[in-house]
């Protein structure tokens, strides 16, 4: 599948591995590092779980943010978080729920919504280290310099190389090598963008769950190994749908 575009609004089929690698007729350093990207892992402590055990090899792990909300466990999955030493950026849905949890809730009623059932079950050291989280940051591995954010512009993709080097130099870091790639969250679409040869957005799709357009139910993430980015689809028995995630809020609380 190497040099193969997938586009992110058409879901890959459950199971399917896709797979582009960084140019190799440049020079370059060896590759020895294996990144494990995940993100939107939305409270699914089930998923998140599956895919550490899938990728327990992994030398470093980056989430692209929404750790909690649309899902039931919220305290699990950011002590998951921390005790993995994964390195996460905020989603929106992290600040939809700081709000709720500094809000205050009516302990008297049933949770109305995902913010406010996941406020309840989170304690002040998972909030303080939700509100701790960057917004974006950038970092290298074997010659690829990489800046890692939640989104571009709401749902928007980025479609040219201008509007990459725009959104990369937001931030005045220098790359130090040709070879760049954004990794972004946010939409749940996997997909890898190529600008140029040497520069592509990277969108992990969802560890939580998966849009109700997308048919698939399969856990989504990525791997960066000896310069090839993967996308995987993992399935697993606690694999569900965005709208089976709903019903069970709805069959516990009867609200929503
Ligand atoms: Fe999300």
């Amino acid at each position: 599948m190497v040099g193969t575009k997938h586009d992110s609004r058409q879901p890959l089929a459950s199971g399917t591995k896709t797979e582009f690698a960084f140019p190799t007729e440049r020079p370059t350093t060896p590759f020895t590092v294996k990144i494990l990207l995940i993100s939107d892992v939305h409270s699914n402590i089930h998923a998140l779980d599956a895919v550490l055990k899938e990728e327990r090899d992994s030398d470093v792990i980056y989430c692209t943010g929404d750790l909690v909300d649309v899902g039931f466990h919220p305290q699990e999955v950011v002590d998951r978080v921390r005790e993995a030493g994964i390195i996460c950026v905020q989603g929106n849905h992290d600040r939809n729920v700081i709000a709720r949890y500094e809000a205050g809730w009516d302990a008297d009623a049933p949770p109305m919504d995902f913010p406010d059932h996941n406020a309840r079950r989170l304690d002040s050291a998972a909030v303080r280290f939700l509100k701790g989280l960057p917004e974006r940051i950038h970092f290298a591995h074997d010659g690829v310099a990489y800046l890692l954010q939640h989104l571009y512009r709401g749902y928007d993709l980025i479609q040219t190389i201008m509007e990459f080097d725009g959104f990369w130099g937001e931030t005045p870091v220098a790359a130090g090598t040709n070879r760049r790639a954004v990794l972004l969250g946010h939409t749940h679409h996997p997909g890898i963008f190529w600008m140029r040869d040497d520069t592509c957005w990277i969108n992990p799709g969802s560890v939580g769950y998966n849009r109700p357009k997308d048919p698939s139910i399969a856990t989504r993430y990525v791997t960066i190994t000896d310069g090839r980015v993967r996308i995987h689809n993992l399935m697993h028995p606690h694999c569900r749908s965005r709208v089976a995630i709903g019903e069970e809020f709805q069959r516990l609380y009867r609200r929503v």
